[in-house]
């Protein structure tokens, strides 16, 4: 029981702050990001990716040794649609962190400009991680009650 409530908390925490993490990308990439945002956006990924592979430890770790066991898990729709989910919030999260390595490399120089089609590119795929991001707590919910 005490194992459950420390992963169930775990896995909340890490997930309220993966988005928060992504809201914060979504607000610092504009067409007028100075040098400053292109560097700490630079960190709030990395941090991205950490909060991330936690969620992925922690959740297995909840499969493996939480109350319901994992058969509750392995055999449940809403289980597997949670987890393609999340994979593609991943999937969309790759264009992002390969042009965020790019702009981090320019924005020490002075001349630092994101080029509007790059700003809106990037945009585009962290608002749908977004969109996608929504719907795997209502698909938790489902497989915490259906499903199985
Ligand atoms: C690979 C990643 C993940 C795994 C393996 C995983 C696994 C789990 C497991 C085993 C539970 C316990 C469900 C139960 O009580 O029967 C759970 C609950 C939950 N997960 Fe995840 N999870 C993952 C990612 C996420 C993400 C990214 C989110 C949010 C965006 C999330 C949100 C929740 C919520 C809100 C609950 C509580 C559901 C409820 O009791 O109503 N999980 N997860």
């Amino acid at each position: 029981m005490f194992t459950d409530l420390v992963l169930a908390s775990a896995h909340h925490v890490l997930v309220f702050g993966l988005a928060a993490i992504i809201a914060m990308e979504a607000v610092i990439v504009r067409p007028d990001m100075s040098g400053g945002s292109g560097r700490l956006l630079s960190r709030i990924d990395a941090y991205y990716g950490a909060a991330a592979t936690l969620v992925l430890l922690i959740g297995i770790a909840r499969v493996l040794f939480g109350l319901k066991g994992w058969e509750a898990y392995v055999y449940n729709w809403a289980f597997w649609l949670k987890m393609l989910a999340f994979a593609v919030v991943g999937l969309l999260s790759i264009r992002p962190t390969m042009q965020i390595r790019k702009w981090r490399k320019n924005a020490d120089e002075d001349t630092f400009t994101p080029l509007a089609e790059d700003v809106a590119k990037v945009r585009g795929y962290i608002l749908a991680q977004i969109g996608v991001f929504t719907l795997i707590p209502v698909l938790a919910a489902t497989m915490a009650r259906y499903g199985y």
